[in-house]
């Protein structure tokens, strides 16, 4: 079934000779380096694929502060709850410019959650596991944060202006959620025996699914050719997969942690790390809503939404009511 989606997504790439002239002008723009904007002409498609990426990123920041959340009261030390708080707390701010960076693209915010809260629109599968033990907390900031700082430079290039600007925001915080993630993980890995085996037990759930963050294989991901050509993805989901595998397996050897993968070995004539499969029908059931938390995650969301709708309703009114005083003065 991918095999044909993937066909299909390679044969929807329009050559320049059945583009209009409208389309060549925007591609040669795209193919020069230069960023497009919001009000410049882009083709529908363009736009709608970008509303897309960007919005299920929006919804995996703001859901990606769930599994976190639950360890805030759990901290073991006042200053590590302060900065899981400090990184919970950036990640909504992520949320907030992604969001903004997928309104400048004719859609409303109302609309963007409405998508997620009827299962309709994606976030990031990692954020469907469970968060067991206060070693999960580094996992997520070494591996998880670690992952999406090397899907995320890449994008603070990609060619819509909005959005590569709101990444190289949110590029420079999550270097912070990346390192205090790695300084919890050798904290346990320098403590008692059972602190040692928290962090093992912690990297052997969250390996796996941290490296299904980049995607379905190159060969399965239906929008890559598209969003290759038009410079949303500079890197494919397999060369970043990999660039992951090779930063993380020497830190783990640091650690004296094992990689939970008994195929990975290093390979000095490619210079990179070749790793096990990883097992797709867990990454597709999760997508499909089978996941550990999916439901959870839903339902806290939606949750959420209903319960702040008072706010929202007195934040509208009083902007209206300044409105009409301003008008009225
Ligand atoms: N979880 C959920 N859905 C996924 C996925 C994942 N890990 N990987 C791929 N998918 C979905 C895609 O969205 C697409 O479905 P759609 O067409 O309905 O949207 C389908 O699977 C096929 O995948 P493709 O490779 O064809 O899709 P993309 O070209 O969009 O590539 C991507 C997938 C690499 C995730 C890309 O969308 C991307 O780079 N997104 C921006 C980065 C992002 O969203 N990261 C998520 C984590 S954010 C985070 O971790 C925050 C940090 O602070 C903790």
């Amino acid at each position: 079934m991918y095999a044909q989606m993937v066909e299909t997504g390679v044969k929807n790439i329009r050559t320049l000779d059945d583009m209009s002239a409208d389309e060549q002008a925007f591609q040669a723009r795209i193919d020069a380096g230069v960023k497009i904007e919001a009000k410049d002409w882009m083709p529908e498609a363009y736009r709608k694929t970008l509303i897309r990426q960007i919005s299920q990123h929006a919804h995996s920041e703001i859901v990606g502060q769930l599994p976190e959340g639950n360890w805030v009261t759990r901290a073991p030390t006042l200053k590590r709850k302060s900065i899981l708080l400090a990184k919970i707390q950036d990640e909504a701010g992520h949320g907030l410019y992604l969001y903004s960076a997928a309104e400048t693209l004719g859609v409303s915010r109302d609309e963007l959650l409405a998508a997620l809260h009827s299962g309709k629109a994606k976030y990031s599968s990692i954020f469907n596991y469970p968060t067991l033990s206060w070693a999960d907390m580094g996992a997520i900031g070494w591996l998880v944060d670690g992952s999406a700082i090397i899907n995320q430079i890449p994008l603070c290039r990609c060619s819509y202006g909005p959005y590569s600007r709101a990444m190289i925001r949110v590029c420079k915080e999550e270097s912070f959620h990346a390192r205090q993630g790695y300084d919890i993980m050798m904290s346990l890995a320098k403590g008692t025996l059972e602190q040692k085996a928290m962090a093992q037990d912690a990297l052997n759930r969250w390996w796996w699914p941290s490296l299904m963050m980049f995607g379905p294989s190159d060969a399965e991901s239906v929008n890559s050719a598209q969003s290759t050509k038009w410079r949303i993805k500079l890197f494919s989901n397999d060369e970043l997969r990999q660039r992951m595998v090779d930063q993380t397996v020497p830190q783990a050897e640091y650690l004296g942690l094992t990689i939970p993968d008994p195929d990975l070995k290093w390979n000095a004539e490619t210079g990179h790390y070749e790793f096990g499969d990883i097992d797709w029908t867990e990454f597709h059931e999760v997508l499909k809503g089978n996941g550990p938390c999916n439901r959870e995650r839903l339902r806290t969301r939606v949750k959420a939404y209903e319960d702040g709708e008072w706010f929202r309703d007195a934040l509208v009114a009083h902007a209206e009511k300044k409105a009409q005083n301003k008008a009225a003065a």
